[in-house]
């Protein structure tokens, strides 16, 4: 008897242990995307300084193919933070050409508008700017 619950014990442990690494090794959640941004911490006010360095950087390496109001050659931006999470908009920005065959949202967009969006050789500090004025426009 004493046995027969050891073992039984031992496959739940078994069980609960590989399903832990499951979530955390493999299994990648797909509205984080898939790049150096883990984590981003947002303050429910919009930091208008911010926005506004986003913007310009925005209007230097992103109007060739985005507009906020309609699609060009990706698509409009407005919104974007209501669809998509933080960490997934600065991971497409940082890393898109990985987003566009790993990421499961990012392959669609990629599928629907046939043009691979390039890095536009940002840094993590100008993703997060550009996050503010996508942030800024949406509030
Ligand atoms: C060469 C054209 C091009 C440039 C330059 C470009 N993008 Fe894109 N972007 C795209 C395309 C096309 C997509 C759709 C995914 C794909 O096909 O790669 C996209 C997708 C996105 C998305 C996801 C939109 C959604 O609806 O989820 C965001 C956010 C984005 N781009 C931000 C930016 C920012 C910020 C910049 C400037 C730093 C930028 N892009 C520069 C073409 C571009």
């Amino acid at each position: 008897m004493k046995n027969i619950s050891t073992k039984i014990t031992l496959s739940i442990l078994a069980v609960i242990i590989s399903s832990f690494m499951f979530m955390y090794g493999c299994g990648d959640d797909p509205e984080m995307g898939i790049g150096p941004v883990k984590e981003v911490k947002l303050d429910p006010t919009v930091n208008s300084d911010l926005a506004g360095k986003g913007k310009q950087i925005f209007d230097v390496k992103c109007v060739a193919c985005h507009k906020i109001d309609e699609k060009l050659v990706g698509p409009a931006l407005k919104d974007v933070t209501k669809r998509r999470k933080p960490e997934w908009i600065m991971n497409m920005i940082l890393n898109p050409e990985q987003m566009t065959k790993e990421n499961m949202i990012a392959k669609n967009l990629f599928a629907q508008y046939m043009i691979q969006m390039t890095f536009q050789n940002v840094t993590q500090d100008e993703a997060r700017a550009v996050l503010e004025y996508f942030r800024s426009n949406d509030k």
